[in-house]
């Protein structure tokens, strides 16, 4: 039997907290060994949690219990939750943690601190949910290259984009629903912004790449400025809105980027609605790939933390753990520089958009939009001249 800690006990430490209440002997199978909940850090107290005998509020008892061979970290953010993670490793206890954050930006440092240490950092839960996304790129993907892995990354967009096509709401009426449905934060930057997909499809690219892409390297997008006109323009041209991560290899550089795509019907991604997130990887000897699942939410990513906890006491002497390399800026690439058609819009004369772009016009509301023939950012820009586009996006052919 060994002792866990769960630090943070906010959605995902609750459910970390009920998982391993709920199923001790499956656990305890996978773990070849019981996993016993010993230590809840928070700095509030639960009186009400049936684990209320477990809060504490001082991390070094975690720190300096030698019991303790596990910890899930569940704070978020990459400033205290840093700081634990490194402690924990440095005191040669694994880390299970969701927070894509912290491996998108300290991920490199602390795995290189979990190998000096002979303990595992493991973040299954950090992409995707419930989704088995990271292990299977860092285990059945060991033999082939991969080449490209994008997918739907952040699940309050997709269930604002769903909605929006769906009821053809403005987004902010849908953004106030998925904040009172518990989608979306109080502060939703990071999710309507692209932040938290950029931070996702970074360590994607890690794990696919082997690199270190940084967030600072990716030009992101989200959807804020979306409107109930472009997810109608896109249905009509047979088409779903999706904000995807997008990462892929140009020979030995890489690029990443976020933002917004039309979906043709009949694509995969085109009936992944709501808060379930995809992902695709395209590999050389194999071809496309694509999981799905549940994109957030307490159990899903509690039961990801937990899976990870039980590996990691498994192969407590086996140093269980992903690999990246250290990387510049110069094994990166212009993501503006990919081909690819583009949805625009505009307030311009129909004729005018039509003599631009050369594809069939669509109008509605005294704007229209057209589908463009293959072309990379800059062609787009010298095509539309000095026609004022209120939205380009790419087409994912
Ligand atoms: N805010 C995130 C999302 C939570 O909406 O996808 C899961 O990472």
């Amino acid at each position: 039997m060994t002792k866990a800690a769960i630090m943070g006990y906010g959605t995902v430490g609750s459910g970390v907290a009920e998982v391993l209440a709920g199923n001790p002997e499956k656990i305890a199978w996978s773990a070849r060994q019981g996993v016993e909940l010993k230590y809840i850090l928070d700095v509030r107290d639960f009186p009400e949690s049936p684990f209320a005998d477990k809060i504490i509020h001082d991390f070094a008892v975690i720190e300096s219990d030698p019991e303790v061979s596990v910890v899930a970290e569940c704070i978020g953010g990459a400033t205290i939750a840093y700081e634990y993670v490194r402690r924990c490793l440095e005191a040669h206890k694994s880390v299970a943690t969701s927070n894509k954050e912290l491996i998108a930006e300290k991920g490199l440092e602390l795995l290189g601190i979990a190998r000096d240490n002979g303990v595992s950092l493991m973040f299954e839960g950090a992409v995707g949910g419930g989704i088995p996304i990271i292990r299977t790129l860092t285990q059945y993907f060991s033999g082939n290259k991969i080449n490209e892995v994008f997918g739907i990354l952040n699940a309050t967009t997709n269930y604002i984009l769903t909605q929006m096509n769906e009821c053809g709401l403005e987004f902010g009426e849908v953004l106030k629903d998925a904040q009172r449905r518990g989608y979306a934060e109080a502060d939703p930057t990071a999710d309507v912004d692209g932040i938290d997909a950029c931070r996702k499809i970074c360590i994607l690219a890690d794990l696919s790449f082997s690199r270190n892409i940084s967030p600072a390297w990716v030009k992101t997008t989200g959807v804020r400025s979306m409107t109930p006109a472009d997810t109608a323009f896109a249905e009509e041209m047979g088409c779903a809105i999706k904000l995807l991560g997008r990462s892929l290899r140009r020979g030995d550089k890489v690029t990443a980027y976020v933002a917004p795509h039309l979906i043709p019907r009949g694509k995969v991604l085109y009936d992944v609605n709501g808060v379930m997130n995809a992902v695709v990887v395209n590999a050389e000897g194999i071809g496309d790939c694509i999981f799905t699942g549940a994109g957030a939410g307490k159990l899903p990513t509690a039961s990801a933390v937990v899976a990870d906890m039980a590996d990691a006491v498994r192969h407590a002497y086996e140093e269980k753990r992903a690999i990246w390399e250290s990387a510049d800026e110069s094994v990166f690439f212009d993501s503006d520089e990919l081909v690819s058609r583009w949805y625009v819009r505009s307030s311009a004369a129909p004729v005018e958009m039509q003599r631009a772009f050369d594809g069939a016009v669509y109008t509605a509301g005294g704007e229209c939009a057209v589908l463009t023939q293959p072309m990379d950012a800059r062609q787009l820009a010298e095509t539309a001249g000095r026609i004022p586009l209120l939205s380009a996006f790419r087409v994912l052919d």
